[in-house]
């Protein structure tokens, strides 16, 4: 049995307080073993990017610890923190976080910059893992010019271009149209059969988590079984209407909330 890259133990997320207190995530236990393939799945407001965004070491946990390598998280500063993060992990999002005034290059080799490497050996690589995702001839593009899937391709270049062990992919395909989806799932499975990349997916998308070595349904900040999780398909199924798409746009947060504000995070760790 492969050894636990990442283990959660009772991990507790409260947000806000008071009367604006909500407990995003309950009291997870969990363990994401080296290699293996991830879906967490659930409606939305479930908890998923929450819990991703824990485990990725973009925030911490009220309570409970995160683990990585078998070394609690909490032992560890900020600057280790974000060392390590840069380091060991790769980060896809929906909505793609490309710098618009960048090319493409430049963004892929973003966290090789925050790493400090020099310029030609970020441009070597950076170009390396552009043409693994056969954008190389976009290089000079600005992102702004490149297409949806593209785009993705873009993102999928830079979360590899540190040979990360593990990518966290938070709704990688959720805008993208089904056949460029395809092409992007294959991908991110083919990181993980021929270089070992642990892939942590969070999804709305039955057919994607099927895909996946193992998923894990969330339920109102709970791990449930697949049967009560209300996934997208199973709400479709039991009322009739088709699943719906795009709901994280609709959270009130969507576009400042978390996700966004970290994201920019770690744009601005560029910018040191
Ligand atoms: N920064 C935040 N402040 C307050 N509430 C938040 C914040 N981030 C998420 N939430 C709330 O926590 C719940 C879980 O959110 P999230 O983890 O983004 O769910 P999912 O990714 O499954 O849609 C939602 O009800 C959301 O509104
Ligand atoms: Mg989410």
């Amino acid at each position: 049995m492969e050894p636990a890259v990442l283990e959660t133990e009772n991990l507790v997320k409260v947000y806000g307080r008071g009367a604006n207190r909500f407990d995003a995530l309950k009291g997870l236990t969990l363990d994401i073993k080296r290699g293996e393939s991830v879906a967490v799945i659930g409606k939305s407001g479930s908890g998923k990017s929450t819990l991703m965004h824990l485990m990725a070491l973009l925030d911490r946990p009220s309570q409970g610890v995160v683990a990585l390598n078998g070394r609690p998280v909490s032992e560890l500063k900020n600057k280790e923190i974000h060392k390590l993060r840069n380091e060991s992990f790769g980060f896809v999002f929906q909505q793609f976080f490309l710098n618009p005034n960048q090319t493409v290059l430049e963004n892929v080799v973003l966290p090789l910059k925050i790493a400090g490497l020099s310029k030609r050996e970020r441009n070597r690589r950076g170009l390396e893992a552009l043409e693994l995702l056969e954008m190389a001839d976009k290089a000079k593009n600005k992102a702004t010019d490149l297409s949806g899937g593209q785009k993705q391709r873009a993102c999928i270049a830079r979360a590899l271009v540190t040979n990360p062990s593990v990518i966290f992919a938070d709704e990688p395909t959720g805008n993208l149209d089904s056949k460029t989806s395809e092409v992007v799932e294959n991908i991110l499975f083919g990181l993980q059969r021929d270089r070992g990349i642990t892939l942590v997916i969070v999804t709305h998308d039955d057919d994607l988590a099927a895909k996946c070595d193992r998923q894990i349904y969330l339920k109102d900040g709970l791990i449930v079984a697949p049967e009560q999780s209300n996934t997208a398909r199973s709400e479709a199924a039991s009322s009739g209407e088709p699943a719906p798409s795009g709901q994280e746009a609709t959270e009130p947060w969507a576009g400042g909330g978390s996700t966004a504000s970290r994201a920019s995070e770690l744009g601005k760790e560029g910018n040191r």
